[in-house]
């Protein structure tokens, strides 16, 4: 049996490719260049590195991104007040917050004041909510760029058993509803699950995102199992995610490396978040 390696570097630039073209027409129609702003708040490498990658992917397809950036020092009050001076400009078409933030400042509450129309990481509880319910428009980029690898690769999810192991409300929450809304069977672990293996050696679908090297090894895994990776952990031999993907590889019928899987795909579900903002700010003016 050959297992298939997905190339996540292919697919994002298909995606990118596609939205090039659709802001030339965008950009002709309603004449304005579409315009982002990311909120940083201090110095965070990982974080850094994925701006700078993001940054150059807004480039290659025509999107300006603005950045304000602030010490780590500054109040919840004066991010909270910038973010609603983006909010009623009428130039700016989206907005980040780039997580993680200081612990003195509350995720859920930059999350809410981001106006649901300019929300690019579908956070809002607004778009949260459309998300729950099965009514999707802004869906949050991680869980996006697992669903677009699934339909690259035609898995028709409809009664799928599928394992996420995350909980959090950036990945496995919004990922575990979408996977609902397209009528598979949802099973989701977290760091209080009892015996992992136990529920994820079962999966026809195994989407792991907890940031443990090796933390899914071949006795994790069913045989001929979809693995996708989200995990990316920096270790002295380089970047990894949570498979031991050697091992694993010769197991399962499709897997997703990192790098080089998830991760550039994450990148260009970005952009076509880009894409819905800028529509909701130019079309409803
Ligand atoms: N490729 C991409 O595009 C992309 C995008 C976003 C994130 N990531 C990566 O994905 C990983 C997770 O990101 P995140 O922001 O969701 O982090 P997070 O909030 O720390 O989530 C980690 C999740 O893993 C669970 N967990 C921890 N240890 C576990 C264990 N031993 N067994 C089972 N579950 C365990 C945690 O459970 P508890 O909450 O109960 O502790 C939590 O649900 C990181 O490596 C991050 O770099 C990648």
């Amino acid at each position: 049996m050959t297992t298939k390696i997905v190339n996540g570097r292919e697919i994002a630039k298909e995606i990118r490719n596609k939205i090039f073209e659709e802001i030339i027409e965008l950009q002709s129609k309603y004449k304005a260049v579409p315009t982002v702003a990311t909120i940083k708040i201090g110095r965070d490498p990982s974080s850094e590195l994925y701006l700078k990658l993001r940054d150059n992917a807004c480039k290659e397809v025509g999107i300006a991104s603005n950045h304000l950036e602030f010490d780590e020092s500054i109040s919840e009050k004066e991010v909270i007040n910038a973010i609603n001076q983006l909010n009623s400009d009428a130039t700016i078409h989206g907005i980040l917050v780039q997580y993680p933030v200081p612990n003195h400042i509350s995720q859920d509450k930059l999350m809410s004041t981001i106006h649901p129309k300019k929300d690019i990481e579908g956070l809002n509880p607004y778009n949260m909510g459309r998300t729950l319910s099965g009514n999707e428009h802004i869906i949050p980029c991680t869980p996006l760029s697992v669903l677009t690898i699934l339909e690259h690769e035609n898995m028709d999810l409809k009664g799928e058993d599928v394992v996420i192991v995350n909980h959090s409300n950036i990945v496995g929450k919004p990922l575990a509803a979408l996977l609902l809304n397209r009528n598979a069977t949802v099973t989701v672990c977290h760091v209080f699950t009892k015996e992992l293996k136990q529920y994820t050696s079962k999966a026809d679908i195994l989407i792991t995102a907890v940031g443990k090297p090796k933390l899914i090894t071949n006795e994790h895994v069913k045989e001929n199992a979809f693995v996708i990776d989200v995990g990316i952990v920096q270790t002295k031999e380089g970047v990894c995610g949570d498979v031991d993907f050697d091992l694993v590889k010769e197991k399962v019928g499709i897997i997703t490396p990192v790098p080089g899987g998830v991760g550039p795909v994450t990148i260009s579900s970005a952009l076509r978040n880009m894409i819905k903002t800028y529509k909701n700010c130019v079309e409803c003016t």
